[in-house]
């Protein structure tokens, strides 16, 4: 599969790598994508660099792995480029890191995922890889036993069933929670967040049974 990575740092390029080296073409949309040669000569001609519109190009998924805060700009570099492909979104306000715009995310009775889908209406937005620590991502990818567990929401039953898909190649355990509108229920502040839960451990808090 082609996958667009918006940002490579620490959550892009720990999630970037993993899905190189499952074998899956990677594209990373940087500012500076010179900076990147280093990241790209470790995976054996699985991965680029590139801008972000370029990223966006010809990806059956694209993965946002940016600042919260650097949303606004994105979506209005990328949006038409976006169309309705399939978004992973990782985004998580941090702050004071993202202003006023994370902020006001944060306070959303529906979650944050909702400061985000409007500005990409078309896009096939699904929440992915927000809760584990890319420290975790990194060492505990494809590990034995029950797996990290990756929550995701979304509207979309194709999308959601390729979020499941690209996680487990990731060497996760994907947890379908439900819509858009269940997102919340793993954000910050959530037992969920953060909690480098198992896929088993993570139903309970996440209301799955
Ligand atoms: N770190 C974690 O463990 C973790 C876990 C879950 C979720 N998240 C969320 O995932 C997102 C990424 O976090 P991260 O820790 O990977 O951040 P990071 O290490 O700071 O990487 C951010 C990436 O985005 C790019 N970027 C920065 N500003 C940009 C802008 N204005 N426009 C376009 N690209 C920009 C950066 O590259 P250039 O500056 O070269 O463009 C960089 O590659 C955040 O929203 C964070 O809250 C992080």
């Amino acid at each position: 599969m082609k996958i667009g990575i918006l940002g490579a740092g620490m959550i892009g390029g720990t999630v970037g790598r993993l899905w190189a080296q499952a074998g899956h073409d990677v594209t990373f949309g940087v500012r500076h994508p010179a900076r990147l040669a280093s990241l790209i000569a470790g995976l054996g001609g699985k991965a680029t660099a590139a801008s972000a519109l370029e990223a966006v190009h010809g990806a059956d998924a694209v993965l946002a792995a940016i600042p919260f805060r650097a949303w606004p700009d994105i979506a209005g570099e990328i949006g038409g480029e976006l169309g309705d492909k399939v978004l992973l979104d990782a985004t998580v306000p941090d702050p004071p890191r993202d202003g006023a715009f994370g902020d006001a995310a944060l306070a959303r009775p529906d979650g944050v995922a909702f400061a985000v889908a409007p500005l990409l209406p078309r896009a096939k937005l699904v929440r992915a890889f927000s809760t584990v620590m890319w420290t975790t991502l990194g060492s505990e990818a494809h590990r034995a036993g029950d797996r990290i567990g990756i929550p995701l929401a979304g509207d979309d039953a194709e999308a959601l069933a390729l979020a499941e898909r690209l996680v487990t190649d990731a060497g996760f355990d994907p947890v379908v929670v439900g819509p858009l509108s269940e997102a919340k229920r793993f954000d910050p502040g959530t037992k969920v967040f953060d909690s480098n839960m198992s896929g088993r451990e993570v139903a309970a808090p996440l209301g799955l049974g």
